[in-house]
């Protein structure tokens, strides 16, 4: 199991829409992915296609002591899906309490599902530092970063390499975590210029660069993944390149393992 957690210091800077077509991208690739949403909002499955009223997931199976299984979805994708679930404020609280007293919460969960050792899990998670972070980079042999291609998000990327320090560096399952810029606009100088910075600050950790396309949106509002919606979109060639990226870098790790 090679497990990726999809992470941020800032919201809205598009990892939600990442997960579920980074997902999509390496099952079309031929991997077995399974796509886990750890973030309440509980919007990673619209991208599969769930519908919106069906409120079964991981956090209502942990509070009520049952497995996951029953949970899973697949739906018109190849990548299968753990659902959130839908919960209300006070089983929301006793959720988190429960990730803050089991640290190996998600690693145990995700072991008990028996999944084979090339099946790629893709974590979404929550913006900053939480109880969902914690779990989610406590189990990550890859961290993916995602940032905007603007001052704030550059300003907030010390504050997850933190994050990754502490809670990945030095284990021994480890790889690295790499950087996707996303929404990137080439008419705007500004973005060009944040793009520029951080290729020449991060080297071979950029993984990639995802454009701003209007595919991206119009996509969730069909209920599909970009890759389906508009296959020759620039954004879909651009999460294809990603995919293949992500994927070099889990078999290179696979090799020297
Ligand atoms: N490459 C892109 N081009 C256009 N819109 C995008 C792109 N990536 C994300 N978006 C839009 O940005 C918004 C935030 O994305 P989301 O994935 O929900 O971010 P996060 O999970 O980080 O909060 C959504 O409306 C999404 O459709
Ligand atoms: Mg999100």
């Amino acid at each position: 199991m090679k497990i990726i957690a999809v992470v941020s210091a800032k919201g809205g800077v598009g990892k939600t829409t990442l997960s579920a077509n980074l997902a999509e991208a390496l099952a079309a690739a031929g991997e077995r992915v399974l796509a886990v949403d750890l973030d309440p909002q509980n919007a990673l499955r619209l991208h599969f296609g769930m519908p919106p009223q069906e409120v079964g997931g991981h956090a209502r199976a942990t509070l009520a002591g049952e497995p996951w299984e029953p949970s899973l979805y697949r739906g018109r994708s190849s990548a299968l899906v753990m659902p959130f679930g839908a919960l209300n404020e006070a089983d929301r609280s006793a959720f988190e309490a429960h990730l803050v007293t089991h640290p190996g919460w998600l690693r145990a969960q995700l072991g008990a599902l028996g999944l084979g050792h090339d099946d790629i899990v893709v974590i979404d998670t929550p913006p900053g530092p939480s109880p969902y972070m914690r779990q989610a980079l406590s189990c990550a042999q890859v961290c993916v970063m995602v940032a905007l291609p603007d001052a704030a998000s550059y300003a907030a990327l010390p504050l997850m390499e933190d994050l990754i320090r502490t809670y990945c560096e030095g284990r021994p399952d480890y790889v690295g975590h790499v950087l996707v810029i996303n929404q990137v606009d080439v008419s705007r100088q500004l973005g060009k210029d944040v793009v520029q910075t951080l290729r020449a600050q991060l080297g071979e950790r950029v993984l990639g660069v995802v454009h701003q396309d209007q595919a991206v949106a119009e996509a969730l509002a069909y209920d599909r993944s970009v890759l389906e919606y508009n296959p020759h979109s620039q954004a879909t060639h651009d999460l294809l390149r990603c995919a293949d990226r992500l994927r070099q870098a889990l078999a290179a790790h696979g090799e020297a393992a």
